[in-house]
């Protein structure tokens, strides 16, 4: 076992980790030691895949402005957002921009020389900054730039962490494993900060990396920690069919047209104002309308699907704004959208639930905190807005740094639980690595996925998700803890199973949650229920552990000044 010290261990390299890292360092002026440990090497984490846009008000000389960015955010989660938490965040978002901008990120330009801005669904004004349809890929490289003037800052690149470590009270580090040697480790922190993303992959029809399987969310979860809302699950409209790669929003911001097999705008029929534009949980479910009603596409690989239509566009500004899009569906589909309708259908992308914090984005545990897709503070609410996550990673990021920060000044203590690492220890080299199970992991996973995409996609039923919670636990008894390679140095297979029991029990909380809640709101659409229900459901969820499954109890949503309504775009 090798054990190490830091003052502050980050979990995850994408946004919302590498920018609390940068933070904690700055406000500490290189004072604090900070570890971030993440299991792919740091540029690969899933934030790259980012592409359209960072929402933030800009430009209030041309109309824009703070209340403004509110309200979308407020209206898009269908009113399940804390609102004291979208003000927190709208009003810290532009300076992220700038902040960026001085770092050396290369965003679009205008013809002015001002930072351009795109529209994205459900603003009502263009406020999605961009760098072509490369947002995502080129703020990481940004910040990761930034990090390499803070030498106090050491990436742990491929390590997977396992586990968090606490004393009851507080948080007192993490155990995981370095993949490239296999050995356990031990990292002894004063603060964590968990930013590891979402839950993406217990859908197979998705927009998420393969490694994008809800760890973080787990550790949390065994630690003892609510997650909230996890229930709502955001399906991008346009995930390339047949692999779910993601075509951003910034197609349709741009000006693309969803179009069905008669080659008609259908979205005239679900959002006569906002059209494309509409917020995801709307233009996703028109589509699947669409499909459902006969009026799909037959896509590659005979699957039902819709098209984006960028051919008016032309090629000159296809190229400009759009490479990425153009290089993926030449690449992955033999199709040039210069020429060529892209087919496409709404794909898992993004967990709008996730580990439960307060406002700063502190956890239930002392000196734990969440930020970015990992955490719910909740901004998000039933259904988050396009462009506002990688702007929420931005912002939670650096709020998180500053908090954990903080807390190390102000707190001392050391020591680590010895208990809790050998039983961890045990788990992951007793228990998986020398499992006993005779059904392939690889199988169960698929199966898992299958049945999500089944039962938890745009339209949900009672019996549905009934039929999938009862699959998923099923698989959970079957013995897939199995690992055929015992290698030490990059045991994949043994990451993989570990994977694998983060996301079945994702997908336990997901299914529970969604069960129970009986209405209809924002991403979460009951076919059974298919009205929005404030008077018994204007209330997140927190799923807890417990040996018999997730126990799920009730919060109380934040609402400040804006009082729900219909929402009609
Ligand atoms: O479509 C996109 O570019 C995705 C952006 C987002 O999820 O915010």
């Amino acid at each position: 076992m090798d054990r190490i010290d830091h003052d502050i261990v980050v979990l995850g390299s994408g946004l919302a980790g590498l920018r609390a890292a940068l933070e904690a360092s700055r406000v500490s002026h290189g004072r604090l030691d900070v570890g971030i440990v993440t299991k792919v090497q740091a540029m690969r984490s899933h934030s790259v895949a980012a592409e359209g846009g960072t929402a933030a008000v800009l430009y209030p000389d041309e109309g824009d402005t703070l209340d403004g960015h509110v309200w979308d955010t407020v209206k898009g989660s269908d009113f399940l957002a804390d609102q004291d938490a979208v003000e927190l965040f709208v009003n810290t978002a532009p300076e992220e921009i700038r902040l960026l901008e001085r770092w050396g990120m290369p965003w679009s330009r205008r013809p002015d020389g001002r930072i351009a801005q795109r529209p994205f669904g459900g603003h009502e004004f263009p406020r999605a900054t961009f760098a072509a349809d490369k947002v995502g890929f080129l703020e990481m490289q940004t910040l990761y730039g930034a990090i390499q003037g803070f030498p106090n800052v050491r990436v742990h690149h491929e390590w997977f962490a396992t586990s968090i470590l606490s004393d009851g009270e507080r948080f007192r580090g993490i155990t995981g494993i370095d993949l490239k040697s296999g050995d356990f480790v031990v990292v002894r922190a004063k603060a964590g900060i968990i930013a590891t993303g979402g839950a993406g992959r217990i859908f197979g029809f998705t927009t998420h990396g393969h490694h994008s399987t809800a760890d973080g969310l787990y550790m949390a979860y065994r630690a003892g920690l609510g997650l909230k809302d996890m229930e709502f699950i955001q399906f991008h409209p346009t995930g390339l069919v047949p692999s779910g790669i993601l075509i951003t929003e910034a197609a349709r911001g741009e000006g693309g047209y969803l179009v069905n097999r008669d080659g008609e705008r259908f979205m005239k029929r679900y959002a006569e104002r906002k059209l494309e534009l509409a917020p995801r949980d709307v233009v996703s479910r028109s589509e699947m309308t669409e499909i459902n009603e006969g009026r799909g596409i037959d896509g590659p690989e005979g699957i039902p699907c819709v098209g984006v239509d960028l051919r008016h566009l032309g090629k000159e500004k296809i190229l400009e704004r759009l490479p990425q899009i153009r290089e993926v569906t030449m690449k992955f589909l033999g199709i040039d959208p210069v020429d060529d309708i892209i087919p496409i259908k709404p794909a898992a992308h993004f967990t709008m639930g996730g580990v439960h914090t307060d406002l700063r984005g502190a956890t239930e545990l002392k000196g734990l905190w969440a930020a970015g897709e990992a955490a719910c503070v909740s901004i998000h609410g039933a259904n988050r807005l396009g462009s506002n996550s990688t702007s929420i990673c931005l912002v939670y990021g650096r709020i998180a740094g500053v908090e954990a920060a903080a807390y190390v000044k102000a707190w001392q203590g050391d020591g680590i639980p010895k208990v809790q690492i050998l039983e961890e220890e045990g788990r992951i080299y007793g228990a998986t690595l020398r499992g006993t199970g005779d059904v392939n992991p690889y199988d169960v996973r698929d199966r898992l996925q299958a049945i999500m995409d089944r039962d938890a996609y745009v339209f949900r039923t009672g019996e549905g998700l009934s039929r999938a919670l009862k699959a998923v636990r099923g698989l959970k008894e079957e013995a897939y803890r199995q690992v055929s390679d015992k290698v030490k140095e990059y045991n994949t297979n043994l990451l993989h199973v570990l994977e694998l029991d983060a996301l079945l029990n994702a997908a336990e909380i997901v299914l529970v949650g969604a069960l129970a809640r009986q209405e209809s709101r924002g991403a979460h659409t009951r076919l059974d229920y298919p009205k929005r229900d404030d008077v018994n459901w204007l209330t997140h969820s927190l799923a807890h552990r417990t040996a018999a499954g997730p126990r799920l109890s009730y919060v109380p949503v934040t609402i400040t000044k804006h009082q729900p309504v219909e929402r009609k775009y």
